[in-house]
């Protein structure tokens, strides 16, 4: 099932190394994040799972929940997390989905068979307390994930939702941001934006980063 942003992130049910999932149950009111790899004991994706654990406090800061997934069962999940932690210096500190009958990569579609038949992508998915998806990305097994551009994404989407504003081509934590195009009443803008907003065109209206 091909899964398109705004789209109700399927639920499911799956096995995991902390232990059975209900989906949408674990992922309460947070925000979530799923992505899944193609297989353990492969070191881009040994490298990928200690650096999200090492955002931890990045992601609690935002009310996010990281979960990942392979097809590969709950054992070699828990054997692998020993060597993740061992050679990333950390330790994982979410679940990570088994997905030996492929039952979630189905739901997702991370089998791609004309890039692998049998193993997962590196696909991700942003998911907000609505359980609506707001971001999907898909990676080639060789390339790991940037985890600060997914970081960044949830900011610039948490802006959105709270301020009606979106953020320009490399925007980063601070800069300005730009006022969403169907915010027309200058009232409200005012109302919404006391430190002002100066526009280059009618339609590229830039002020300053709401919550700094
Ligand atoms: C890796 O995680 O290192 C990897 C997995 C599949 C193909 C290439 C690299």
């Amino acid at each position: 099932m091909t899964i398109r942003l705004g789209d109700i992130a399927p639920d499911f049910e799956q096995d995991s190394s902390e232990g059975r999932i209900r989906f949408h149950e674990w992922l309460g009111d947070s925000w979530g994040i799923l992505f899944s790899h193609p297989a353990d004991f492969t070191p881009v994706c040994t490298t990928e799972l200690g650096f999200t654990a090492k955002l931890k406090d990045e992601f609690a800061k935002r009310g996010v929940k990281a979960i990942a997934l392979s097809v590969d069962p709950v054992d070699s999940h828990l054997k692998w997390i020993d060597d993740i932690n061992e050679t990333q210096n950390t330790a994982v500190n979410f679940p990570i989905i088994a997905d030996a009958d492929r039952k979630v990569s189905d739901l997702y579609d991370l089998i791609h068979p004309n890039a692998n038949d049998t193993l997962t992508v590196r696909s991700l998915f942003v998911i907000d307390p609505n359980k609506k998806v707001r971001l999907t990305i898909t990676y080639p097994a060789s390339t790991g994930r940037n985890f600060h551009e997914i970081l960044r994404v949830v900011d610039s989407l948490q802006l959105t939702d709270n301020y009606k504003v979106a953020t320009p081509a490399n925007w980063q934590d601070g800069d300005e941001v730009v006022i969403v195009p169907s915010l027309k009443d200058e009232t409200e803008i005012a109302q919404r934006f006391p430190k002002g907003y100066r526009a280059v065109k009618p339609y590229l209206r830039l002020t300053p980063q709401p919550n700094k």
